[in-house]
C-alpha cells in the first residue's frame, strides 16, 4: 500500500505533479477515491449533496464531525481536510481555533480548510501557530452566497482581481499550506498561483493550477439538475439509480425477486 500523504508532501507538489482532490461525505466513497486521489475533502457542501439544503449556509459542525469521522474510518493514504462550516469561525481567531481543534480532535482528520477573506488571515495564524494545519479557499466563497445573489465568478474586474490576490499572499503568508481557487476567470488563477509559493487547487478556475478538485456528486452526475459549466461528469450514475430502481420495482410486481437462490428453505 502507498504511504500516507502528508501536508509536506502536497506542499512540494507547486509547479510539480498535479494534486487531485475529490469531496467525499461517506464511508463507501471516500474507501473508493481514496485508492487514487492525493486529498479528499470533506466540503461543506455536504449540505447540498447529502441533506438537500439550498446552500451551504446552515451546515453545522456536527454535521461536518459525523461525516469527517466516517471518511477518516475510510481513508488510509489520502490527505483528510474538513471544511470549517459557516457561523463557527468568524467571531474571533480563538473561535475559529477552538472550532478546528474540535474538528480535528474529533474526526482525526489531517487538515481543516477556511473560506479566506482578510477577516479569517488572523485565524489562520492563529491554527498554524498551534500546529493545525490550514487550507484556504479565496475567489467564490460559497458560504457568502446569500450576501453574493448567487453562486457568480469573482475578480472580473482589476480592482477585485488585486483583491483575490492579495488574499490569497495573505493566506500564505499566514501559514495555509495550499490553497482552492474557486470560480474566478483562468487569467486571475494563473496569476494567483505565480503570486504564492503555496499549491493552488481549482475549481471553475484554470488549468495551470496546481490541482484540481471537484464535488464528488458533480463528477458522477448525481444530480443532473445541476450542471455549472466548471462541472464534468465523468458519469451519469443518476440513471444506473433509475435503471436499478425500476428493475427492482418490475421484479418485485411479476414475483421475480426474490428468486429462489434469494431464499432459505
Ligand atoms: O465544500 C466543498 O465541496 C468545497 C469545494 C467546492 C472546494 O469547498
Amino acid at each position: 500500500m502507498q504511504n500516507k500523504i502528508s501536508v509536506h508532501d502536497i506542499l512540494h507538489r507547486k509547479n510539480s505533479e498535479k494534486i487531485t482532490c475529490l469531496t467525499a461525505y461517506t464511508f463507501p466513497v471516500a474507501k473508493i477515491i481514496d485508492n487514487f486521489c492525493d486529498i479528499i475533502l470533506v466540503g461543506d457542501s455536504l449540505g447540498m449533496c447529502i441533506y438537500g439544503h439550498a446552500d451551504t449556509v446552515d451546515v453545522t459542525v456536527d454535521m461536518m464531525i459525523n461525516h469527517g469521522r466516517a471518511v477518516m474510518k475510510a481513508a488510509k493514504k489520502s490527505l483528510v481536510v474538513v471544511d470549517i462550516p459557516c457561523g463557527s469561525f468568524e467571531k474571533s481567531a480563538e473561535q475559529a481555533y477552538e472550532t478546528a481543534q474540535k474538528i480535528i480532535d474529533e474526526t482525526g482528520c489531517d487538515a481543516v480548510k477556511i473560506e479566506t477573506s482578510r477577516e479569517s488571515i488572523a485565524a489562520i495564524k492563529m491554527m498554524v501557530e498551534n500546529d493545525i494545519a490550514v487550507m484556504a479557499h479565496v475567489g467564490l466563497l460559497p458560504q457568502q452566497v446569500r450576501q453574493l445573489g448567487g453562486y457568480k465568478y469573482q475578480g472580473r474586474d482589476e480592482k477585485s482581481a488585486d483583491e483575490i490576490i492579495e488574499i490569497a499572499q495573505l493566506a500564505t503568508a499566514a501559514g495555509a499550506f495550499a490553497c482552492v481557487i474557486e470560480a474566478v476567470p483562468a487569467r486571475l488563477a494563473d496569476r494567483i498561483t505565480q503570486a504564492i509559493k503555496i499549491p493552488t487547487i481549482g475549481i471553475g478556475a484554470s488549468a495551470n493550477c496546481d490541482g484540481q478538485v471537484l464535488v464528488i456528486d458533480d463528477l458522477i452526475g448525481l444530480n443532473q439538475e445541476f450542471k455549472p459549466r466548471f462541472v464534468k461528469n465523468y458519469t451519469t450514475i443518476a440513471s444506473d439509480i433509475k435503471q436499478a430502481v425500476q428493475g427492482f420495482v418490475e421484479d418485485v410486481k411479476n414475483k421475480k425477486f426474490p428468486a429462489a437462490e434469494n431464499l432459505v428453505e
